[in-house]
């Protein structure tokens, strides 16, 4: 049984979707209140949960009726183009995203264990070496587009080095990724292709001799993943960080280049970079409708009757710009409200990507202290697609710097990890990270 047709269905796709997906959400709250019928592609039905309360009641299982299982949902597919997108995004995969209870725990064990020995200075160094020398590339010019020439290309190349690879093997892994994710026809499949080739050869590579890095430590956790599992493994921590993190990135750079409050704190302080990143997770959160749950038995949830098997997508974006009467200081999150998401399966990484984010933005803005948009906030390209919040562009301009010029430039910076002090790059977080694997004390 598919979804019943809505011909009042929001649509997750088209020009006014792509430009101001927040009067979607406005107009679906004022008709269907928490749980609205919507198309995430052509012909491809969902229930969008765009209440706060109900959102949460999703994401912590409320009732014992959430899955993350995409499998008994996929096979009720309908056989149209637009079932070939989302598949892209929904298939079922055998890792932590797409499993729930015991399989569940047994992956996000080894993904939080390995996530969390990721040492903040390394990892801080990393951004700084990665940031310093993309900004080397324009910093001379006067202009950038922040979203393709910044923002896009961290995450990969940083993901390259956690992942136990030299940085000059980035580019493969770039060329690879964007491929399989933009390009369509025979450069899509040569794109997917060379990924896989990619992740293969890291693999045997470090089966062969392990190193200091994440794929060695997902092969040596004592849960004793498989081959493939430890595939899967390096899969989804790329498929989950490489899109939100540029998001995140771009969105917080955009947010402190065009509202005064933070334009000031380029230069004066007035409102710090933190507070731009907890404001892009809340306003504008990167994983905006990535949110697919599916129910085990049908249920009245919020006034909706779902089916089983239905997609369900919490809207994190929707959500968490419903108004609340929750004073910011009672909140647990921070205000980042469900930026992360929540619940068992809230994101593992939260923490070094804050750390990436933060460190990549006042690197970049301690080089170019006075960036301004060269389009107003409002004309700003986003990319398409139902899922992710991301910028296509983000074009700026600023005094150009040259590297024969006095004091420190992204040219002079040799020991970078000295001019970034920990306490501006890290948010207050209760306790640091492991220093050596949990499994060897
Ligand atoms: C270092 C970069 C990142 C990595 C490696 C990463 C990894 C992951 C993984 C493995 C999961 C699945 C957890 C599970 O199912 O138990 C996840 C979930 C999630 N991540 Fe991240 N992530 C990163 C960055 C981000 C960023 C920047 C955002 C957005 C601001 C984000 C938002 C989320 C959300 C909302 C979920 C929950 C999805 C759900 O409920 O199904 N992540 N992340």
């Amino acid at each position: 049984m598919t979804l019943r047709y809505l011909p009042d269905a929001g649509k997750l796709y088209g020009p006014e979707w792509t430009s101001d997906p927040q009067s979607v959400y406005a107009r679906l709250r004022g008709r269907h209140g928490p749980v609205a019928p919507v198309e995430i592609a052509p012909g491809v039905q969902a229930h969008l949960v765009i209440g706060y309360q109900a959102a949460v009641d999703v994401l912590t299982n409320a009732g014992g009726v959430w899955s993350k299982d995409s499998r008994p949902w996929q096979v009720r597919l309908p056989d149209t183009p637009g079932a070939g997108a989302a598949l892209g995004m929904l298939a079922h995969r055998t890792n932590v995203l797409y499993s729930d209870g015991a399989d569940h725990a047994r992956y996000r064990k080894v993904m939080t264990d390995c996530y969390n020995m990721i040492q903040p200075h390394k990892l801080r160094e990393m951004v700084i070496e990665v940031s310093d020398s993309l900004i080397r590339r324009f910093a001379a010019t006067g202009s950038a587009d922040l979203a393709t020439e910044f923002a896009r290309p961290i995450p990969l190349r940083v993901f390259n080095l956690l992942l136990g690879r030299p940085d000059a093997d980035s580019a493969a892994l770039i060329s690879a990724l964007y491929d399989m994710m933009e390009a369509s026809g025979e450069a899509g499949a040569r794109g997917t292709e060379a990924y896989y080739r990619y992740i293969t050869e890291l693999i045997e590579a470090k089966y062969a001799d392990r190193g200091d890095d994440l794929t060695s430590w997902f092969i040596d956790h004592p849960v004793g993943l498989s081959r493939q599992e430890v595939l899967e493994a390096l899969v989804v921590t790329l498929a989950a960080g490489f899109d939100p993190m540029a998001s995140l990135i771009s969105n917080t750079i955009s947010r402190m280049v065009s509202d005064d409050r933070y334009y000031n704190s380029l230069s004066n302080g007035a409102l710090s970079t933190y507070d731009a990143l907890l404001e892009a997770l809340r306003a504008e959160p990167p994983m905006a409708n990535y949110g697919p749950y599916f129910t085990t038995r049908a249920v009245d949830f919020h006034g909706t009757w779902i089916q089983p098997a239905e997609l369900v997508l919490v809207s994190y974006a929707a959500a968490n710009t419903e108004p609340t009467h929750l004073p910011d200081e009672l909140r647990s999150d921070g205000g980042a409200y469900l930026g992360f998401g929540a619940g068992a399966h809230r994101c593992p990484a939260a923490d070094p990507a804050t750390l990436i984010a933060m460190t990549a933005i006042e690197r970049l803005t301690s080089h170019l202290s006075d960036l301004e948009l060269t389009v107003p906030r409002e004309e700003l390209e986003w990319r398409p697609g139902p899922f992710i919040r991301s910028l296509a562009h983000l074009p700026v301009r600023f005094t150009p710097i040259r590297p024969d010029q006095p004091g420190e430039s992204p040219w002079s910076a040799q020991h970078p990890s000295s001019s970034t002090p920990s306490d501006q790059t890290s948010p207050a977080r209760p306790a640091d990270y492991a220093t050596s694997a949990p499994w060897s004390s």
